[in-house]
C-alpha cells in the first residue's frame, strides 16, 4: 500500500490537500499562526485553564471546554478567519462552530490519550462530516502529547463511543484498524492539523519538562442536529431532539 500524506500551506490549501483530507481523515497545515500569535494565545489559554472553575482535570489532561464564551483572547482564537477558512476549504461543506477545548498535558506524567473517534462522543445527528482543528500553541514533539491518526478511519460510522484511557477501546471493538498504518505529524508552535470527526486519533503523554498547551476549534456541518444525547455543551440549553444546532450558541464560521 503507498500512502501519500500532504501537507497544506496555511494561505493556499491545494487541491491535492484537500483530497488528502478527504481520503485519509487529516492533514497538517503549517504556520496557520504567527509565532508571536501563538505564544500570545498560549499565555492566555494558560491563564484561562487556571483560573476556569469549568475545567475538568484529569492524568490525561485538563480541559476547558467553550472558552470563547468567556474569554475575549481565547474567543479571537477561536474565531480566527485563518483556521475557519482553512476548515471550510477542506471539509467543503458551510460550517457553524460546534465546541472549542483547551487541552493542555501536564509535564512529566501525564498518561497518553488513547486512539478513538470524536463524533460518536457527540450529541449529533445529519451532520456527516464535522472537522476539528487541533492548533499547536507550543512545540509539540513526539515526547509532549503528540497527535497520530489512523489513515481512513474516518469511514467507520459503526462504531460505539471509544475510551480515552483504554489503550484497547478501539481496537477491541474495530480489530482490523490495529493493523493500520499510523501517522504521527510533531508540530511546531503556530502549525495546526485538522481531522475529520471520525477519524481514529491518539496523543502520546507528555515526558518533557514543559506543559503541551493545545487549542482545539471543532466545526460542524449547518445540517447538524440535536440526537438527545447528553453532552456538557448542550445540556444546560433545553433542546428539543430533531432540532438544528444553531444560534448565537454554535455560529456559522463559514461558507
Ligand atoms: C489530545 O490532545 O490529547 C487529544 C485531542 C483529541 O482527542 O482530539
Ligand atoms: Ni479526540
Amino acid at each position: 500500500m503507498t500512502l501519500t500524506i500532504h501537507e497544506a500551506d496555511a494561505h493556499d490549501i491545494h487541491d491535492d490537500a484537500v483530497k488528502s483530507y478527504r481520503d485519509h481523515g487529516f492533514i497538517a497545515v503549517r504556520n496557520i499562526l504567527s509565532k508571536e500569535e501563538a505564544d500570545h494565545f498560549r499565555q492566555a489559554a494558560l491563564e484561562v485553564a487556571d483560573k476556569s472553575k469549568a475545567r475538568t482535570d484529569s492524568e490525561i489532561f485538563k480541559q476547558v471546554v467553550n472558552v470563547w464564551r468567556d474569554d475575549e483572547a481565547m474567543k479571537a482564537l477561536t474565531l480566527h478567519n485563518a483556521i475557519a477558512k482553512a476548515a471550510h476549504r477542506l471539509a467543503g461543506i458551510p460550517l457553524r462552530l460546534w465546541h472549542d477545548q483547551i487541552l493542555i498535558k501536564r509535564p512529566k506524567d501525564s498518561r497518553p490519550t488513547e486512539f478513538h473517534q470524536d463524533q460518536p462522543y457527540w450529541p449529533h445527528a445529519d451532520g456527516p462530516d464535522p472537522i476539528s482543528a487541533w492548533i499547536a500553541l507550543c512545540d509539540v514533539p513526539p515526547e509532549r502529547g503528540c497527535m497520530s491518526f489512523i489513515p481512513g478511519s474516518h469511514r467507520r460510522r459503526d462504531l460505539q463511543g471509544q475510551n480515552l484511557r483504554d489503550s484497547r477501546s478501539l481496537f477491541t471493538i474495530c480489530p482490523d484498524l490495529e493493523w493500520s498504518p499510523r501517522v504521527t505529524l510533531p508540530l511546531k508552535a503556530g502549525d495546526c492539523t485538522f481531522h475529520h470527526g471520525r477519524c481514529a486519533h491518539s496523543a502520546t503523554s507528555n515526558i518533557t519538562q514543559d506543559p503541551r498547551v493545545a487549542h482545539v476549534v471543532i466545526y460542524m456541518p449547518t445540517t447538524t442536529t440535536y440526537s438527545g444525547k447528553g453532552h456538557v455543551v448542550t445540556d444546560p440549553l433545553n433542546l428539543t431532539p430533531g432540532s438544528k444546532l444553531e444560534g448565537e450558541m454554535f455560529p456559522l464560521v463559514a461558507g
